[in-house]
C-alpha cells in the first residue's frame, strides 16, 4: 500500500515543496505547543490572585504574557490552514495532471473496458482524498505527539503518581476498537448498496436507460429496486453514525474519569503536603487538553487508510507499465509540431501487414478496466472501485485480427474496402489512420511509417470519418475548429453548405453558434456523419478515411459523400468501408477481406465478373436481401 512517503515524494516535484512542508509543520508544532505554556501562565495568574490582598497589579505581566501566547496560537493556526490549503491543492492537482497525462496516452482498447464514471472519480474524489496524508494525517500526527509528550513531561515534574491515570486509557481503547470493527462492517456493507444504487441509477436514469423502462412499462419496477437500495444505504449509515457517537462516548467517559482521578491525586497531595490551588487548575487543564490529541492520533487511523487506499488508485494509473498506444512525446502532446514534409508517392501503404488486439490484462488498471461506479457515502467520503480484474476469459491470447495485408493507395485513388461483419475492416481503418500500430510489418503515411509520425503530422494529413461520430458539448462552430483551428467563418460555410448541413443551420436558433451535443441541440445520427464530413474538407487532407459511413444513414448522407467523393475528395487518397456495395462500385479498386486478410482485389467488373469470387456473392446475398 501507498504510504505518506509516496505523497511526500509527488509532492516534491512542485516548486518549493520543502519550503512548503517545512514552514506547514513547524507551525503545526507552534500551534501546539502553545496551549501547553498558556496553561503555565494560568496558573501563574491563580496562584498570585490566591494570596491575600492580590489585584490587578500582581497579574499585569502574565495578562501580557496570556494574550502574547493567544495572538501567537491565532497566527499559528491561520498560517498551518494556508499553508495546508496550499499544500492540499498542490497534491491533487499534481496527481490529476500526472494521471491526465497516463490516460491521454493509453490504448483506445482501454477505453473500452472502463466507465467514464470510475475515470473521473479517480481524477476527482481519489486525488483530493490523498491531500489527507499531507494536511491531517502528518501534521496530526506531529501535533498530537507534541501536546501528548509536553503534557506527559509536565504532569509528571508536578506528580509521578498522575502518570498512573493513563491506564485509563488502553481500557478505552478496547471498547473502541469493538465499535471500529462495526464501523468497519457497515462502512463496507454501505459501499456494497451504493454501488449496487449507483449502477443502477447509472443505466436507468440516461437518456436511453428511461426510454427504454417507458417502453417495457418498468418504470414502477425501477422505482421499487431504487427506493429498496436507498433505504439500505440510510439504514446503515444511520446504524455507522451511532457506531461513531458512541466512540466519543467512549473517550468522553475516559477523560471524565482520568479528571476524577487526577482531582482525587491533587486532594491526596494536597492533605499530605503543600499543594496551590493554582496547581490543581493545572492539572484539570492538562488532563482535558490531553482528549484531543489521544483521540485524533488514534483517530487518524482511518484518514489514513483511506488516504492510502486512494493514493494506491492514483499511484495505479501513474505507474501502469502499459504501453502507450503511440510513441507521444511530451512536447508532441502540448504543442503541435510543424506539418513534417512527406515523401512524393503513395499516400498509404500496407506493407505486410498483421495486428492483433492485445490482451485486456496487458492495458488493465486495477478497479478501472470492468470497473464499477465511484462511489462516496454521506458523512465518509470514500471512494469505492469494484477491484474485479479482467475475467480469465479476456486473457487468452487473441487470433490475428489483420495478417499479411499489402496494398497501397495514390493521390487522387479511391479504394473501397468490403467483407463480412468482424472480417477486419474497421480495424485496417484505424491502422491506416494510426489510431493503432502493427503488430507486424509497416503501416506508411506519405512513405513514414506510423510509428514514427508524431500525432500533429497524422491529424494534420488525414482525415477519418468513422461511424459513431463524436460531437463536442460545444458550438457547431467550436467543433469545426476543433478539427482544423485555422479555418475561417467563409471556409466554415461553404464546408456546411457541401455536407448539406446549411438547411439546419438555417433553422437553429443561433446558427453556427448553436450548442450541440449532449446536452444541447442533438443532432441527428445523419446530421453527426455530415458535421464529421464537413470536418474532414476544412482539413483540406491527403488522405481521407470512411469507415462505413452509409451502412445506417440516411439518403441525404449518401448522397453527400457520393458528391463530395467527386469533388472535394477527388484529388486526394480515399479509403472506404462500405457494407452497401451501391456506394462503391465507382471505386478504383475494391479490396475483400475475410478473417482478417485481402481475399479479393479489383474493380466492381473484374470481381462482380468472377462468378464463384467472393465478391459476386455477396453482391448476390445484398440483391436477395433487398427482395
Ligand atoms: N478492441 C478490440 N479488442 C479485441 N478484439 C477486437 C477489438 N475490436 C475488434 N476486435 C475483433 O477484431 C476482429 C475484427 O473486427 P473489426 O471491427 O475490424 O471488424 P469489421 O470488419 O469492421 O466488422 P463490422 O463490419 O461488423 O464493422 C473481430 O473479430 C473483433 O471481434
Ligand atoms: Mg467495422
Amino acid at each position: 500500500m501507498a504510504t505518506e512517503r509516496d505523497a511526500l515524494r509527488i509532492f516534491g516535484t512542485i516548486p518549493r515543496a520543502k519550503l512548503i512542508l517545512t514552514a506547514l509543520y513547524s507551525v503545526q508544532i507552534l500551534a501546539a505547543a502553545l496551549p501547553l505554556a498558556t496553561v503555565v501562565v494560568l496558573k501563574s495568574v491563580i496562584d498570585s490572585l490566591s494570596a491575600k490582598g492580590a489585584g490587578i497589579g500582581d497579574v499585569l505581566g502574565e495578562l501580557t504574557w496570556l494574550l502574547v501566547l493567544s495572538l501567537l496560537s491565532v497566527a499559528a493556526e491561520f498560517g498551518a490552514r494556508l499553508l495546508g490549503n496550499l499544500a492540499a491543492t498542490e497534491l491533487t492537482g499534481r496527481l490529476q495532471l500526472q494521471m491526465y497525462d497516463r490516460l491521454v496516452t493509453m490504448p483506445l482498447a482501454f477505453f473500452t473496458t472502463t466507465k467514464t464514471g470510475a475515470l473521473v472519480s479517480r481524477l476527482t474524489n481519489d486525488a483530493s482524498a490523498t491531500q489527507d496524508l499531507l494536511v491531517s494525517v502528518i501534521p496530526t500526527t506531529i501535533s498530537s505527539s507534541v501536546t501528548i509528550v509536553g503534557t506527559v513531561v509536565i504532569l509528571s515534574t508536578i506528580d509521578l503518581r498522575l502518570i498512573a491515570l493513563g491506564v485509563v486509557i488502553p481500557i478505552c481503547l478496547i471498547f473502541i476498537r469493538r465499535a471500529e470493527a462495526r464501523i468497519n462492517a457497515m462502512a463496507t456493507a454501505s459501499f456494497d448498496a451504493l454501488k449496487d444504487l449507483s449502477s443502477d441509477i447509472d443505466s436507468t436514469l440516461s437518456f436511453e436507460g428511461v426510454a427504454l423502462a417507458r417502453e417495457n412499462g418498468q418504470v414502477s419496477r425501477e422505482r421499487g429496486r431504487f427506493v429498496a437500495g436507498a433505504r439500505t444505504i440510510i439504514r446503515t449509515t444511520r446504524i455507522l453514525n451511532g457506531w461513531a457517537a458512541s466512540t466519543n462516548a467512549y473517550y468522553g467517559t475516559a477523560f471524565a474519569l482520568m479528571t476524577t482521578g487526577a482531582i482525587a491525586v491533587c486532594a491526596f497531595l494536597k492533605a499530605t503536603g503543600t499543594f496551590e490551588i493554582g496547581t490543581l487548575v493545572l492539572v484539570i487543564l492538562y488532563v482535558q487538553q490531553l482528549q484531543r490529541p489521544v483521540q485524533s492520533l488514534i483517530g487518524t487511523r482511518y484518514p489514513r487508510y483511506r488516504a492510502r487506499a486512494a493514493l494506491d488508485r492514483c499511484l495505479d494509473v501513474i505507474r501502469s507499465s502499459i504501453q502507450p498506444a503511440k510513441p507521444t512525446s511530451e512536447s508532441d502532446l502540448l504543442v503541435p509540431s510543424p506539418v513534417e514534409s512527406l515523401l512524393p508517392g503513395p499516400v498509404l501503404e500496407f506493407e505486410g501487414v498483421s495486428f492483433r488486439y492485445p490482451t485486456v490484462s496487458s492495458y488493465a488498471i486495477p478497479g478501472l478496466s470492468h470497473a464499477g461506479n465511484a462511489i462516496s457515502i454521506p458523512g465518509l467520503p470514500l471512494t469505492w472501485l469494484e477491484n474485479a480484474g479482467p475475467s480469465p476469459t479476456d486473457d487468452q491470447a487473441r487470433p490475428l485480427a489483420l495478417s499479411d495485408v499489402s496494398f497501397s493507395i495514390a493521390p487522387g485513388e479511391f479504394v473501397a474496402v468490403v467483407g463480412r461483419s468482424g472480417a477486419g475492416k474497421s480495424t485496417l481503418a484505424s491502422l491506416a489512420v494510426a489510431l493503432d500500430l502493427p503488430s507486424g510489418g509497416d503501416v506508411r503515411i506519405g512513405g513514414r511509417s506510423t510509428a514514427a509520425l508524431p500525432d500533429s503530422t497524422v491529424a494534420a494529413r488525414v482525415a477519418h470519418i468513422s461511424q459513431s461520430t463524436y460531437v463536442l458539448h460545444e458550438s457547431i462552430r467550436a467543433n469545426l475548429l476543433y478539427a482544423s483551428p485555422a479555418a475561417d467563418e467563409a471556409e466554415m460555410l461553404r464546408a456546411l453548405e457541401l455536407a448539406q448541413l446549411a438547411e439546419l443551420m438555417a433553422n437553429l436558433p443561433d446558427g453556427i453558434d448553436t450548442v450541440v451535443g449532449e446536452k444541447g441541440h442533438r443532432l441527428s445520427g445523419g446530421e453527426a456523419q455530415r458535421l464529421a464530413i464537413a470536418r474532414a474538407i476544412l482539413k483540406k487532407p491527403t488522405l481521407v478515411v470512411l469507415d462505413e459511413p452509409t451502412a445506417h444513414l440516411d439518403a441525404i448522407t449518401e448522397s453527400v459523400i457520393k458528391t463530395v467523393l467527386l469533388t472535394e475528395f477527388s484529388q486526394l487518397a480515399v479509403l472506404m468501408i462500405a457494407h452497401r456495395l451501391s456506394t462503391i462500385m465507382d471505386a478504383d479498386r475494391i479490396i475483400v477481406m475475410e478473417s482478417g486478410r485481402i481475399i479479393e482485389q479489383g474493380t466492381h467488373r473484374t470481381l462482380s465478373g468472377r462468378p464463384d469470387g467472393r465478391y459476386a456473392r455477396l453482391i448476390e446475398a445484398q440483391r436477395e436481401a433487398a427482395g
